[in-house]
């Protein structure tokens, strides 16, 4: 069998202009503990970064705050200047401490996010940057506005937002195109279901993050298990095959720091549920959601 492709789940447009694989890579997870500081197994994190191009994974998302710095310095140590790949990060997070994230949207704060993170990726323009978190003790519309502005200057190529309702989305669409929302969705974390039918109607991007549940839903003896057997599968597979068919709107960023789960995750590219089957896990998927953990 051929090498899996992320292409293999088609190809997704970005902000009108961006072309680029279905099936992406999160790189929250490549620090050490909490978010915070250097991995364990630094020479494992950079192999899984070089990996990506090799595997058609054209879609990097990061932050500034993951480490902080962590992610992003990794990032352009294995892979810039990114013949191959778009890298979106985030700014608008402090943190104060391992496993601690605090918004601050002061304008001139969301200024220095972005500039030392075209630094410490080693760009001139970031493809996509999103605004982590709307600081809710600063007015949104400064928010907003110091981002338009970075847009403007050719800082920032286009605008994503994360943890947000179709309200915010609107308001931030009379400063800026809103190319997509990053928000928790997985096959049982189905608080934004609405929200991911908008986006589709509206094209927006909607990037769901935890969707393998921060590893939990992969684990045995779950609703996964079935499907997983009928399609000589891992159950992480079917779960982001799940999310790919649950709309085209959908554009997944599992996250792992080891070559092996990234490989198997990108052949979930190549997995094509049937209606039942996707049926029958969104039924199983909904019922969990609601039941109290
Ligand atoms: N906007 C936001 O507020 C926000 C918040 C959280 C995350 N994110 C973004 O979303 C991305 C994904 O979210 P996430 O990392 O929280 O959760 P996730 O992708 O659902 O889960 C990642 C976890 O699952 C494990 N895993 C990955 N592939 C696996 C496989 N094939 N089999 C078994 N376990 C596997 C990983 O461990 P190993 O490293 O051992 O593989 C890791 O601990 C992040 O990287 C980040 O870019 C954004």
């Amino acid at each position: 069998m051929s090498t899996p492709n992320a292409s293999d789940a088609g190809r997704f447009r970005l902000g009108g202009d961006i072309d680029i694989a279905r099936l992406g890579y999160g790189a929250m997870r490549i620090t050490g503990p909490g978010v915070w500081g250097e991995p364990a197994d630094r020479g494992e994190v950079l192999r899984t970064l070089r990996r990506l191009p090799e595997l058609g994974v054209d879609f990097i998302d990061t932050a500034d705050s993951y480490g902080p710095g962590t992610s992003e310095t990794l990032i352009a140590e294995a892979l810039a200047p990114y013949p191959r790949t778009l890298v979106a990060t985030k700014g608008g997070l402090t943190r104060p401490g391992p496993d601690l994230w605090r918004p601050l949207g002061r304008p001139e704060y969301l200024r220095q996010c972005v500039l030392t993170s075209l630094g410490r990726l080693k760009l001139e323009r970031i493809d996509l940057w999103q605004l982590h978190r709307i600081d809710p003790q600063v007015p949104r519309e400064e928010q907003f506005g110091v981002i338009a502005a970075m847009r403007q200057e050719g800082l920032i190529r286009h605008v994503g937002l994360s943890g947000v309702g179709v309200e915010e989305i609107v308001a931030a669409q009379a400063y800026f195109p809103v190319a997509s929302v990053q928000n928790i969705y997985n096959l049982t974390t189905r608080r934004y279901d609405e929200l991911v039918d908008w986006c589709a109607t509206n094209d927006v991007g909607f990037i769901p993050w935890f969707p393998l549940g921060g590893g939990t839903l992969v684990k045995p003896g779950g609703m996964l298990d079935g499907v997983a057997k009928a399609h000589g599968a891992s159950r992480s597979q079917v779960a982001l095959a799940w999310l790919l068919k649950r709309s085209p709107a959908i554009l997944p960023i599992p996250g792992t720091s080891r070559v092996a789960h990234l490989e198997e995750n990108v052949a979930a590219a190549r997995i094509r549920l049937s209606d039942a089957e996707f049926a029958s896990l969104d039924r199983a998927g909904r019922q969990a959601s609601q039941t109290p953990a």
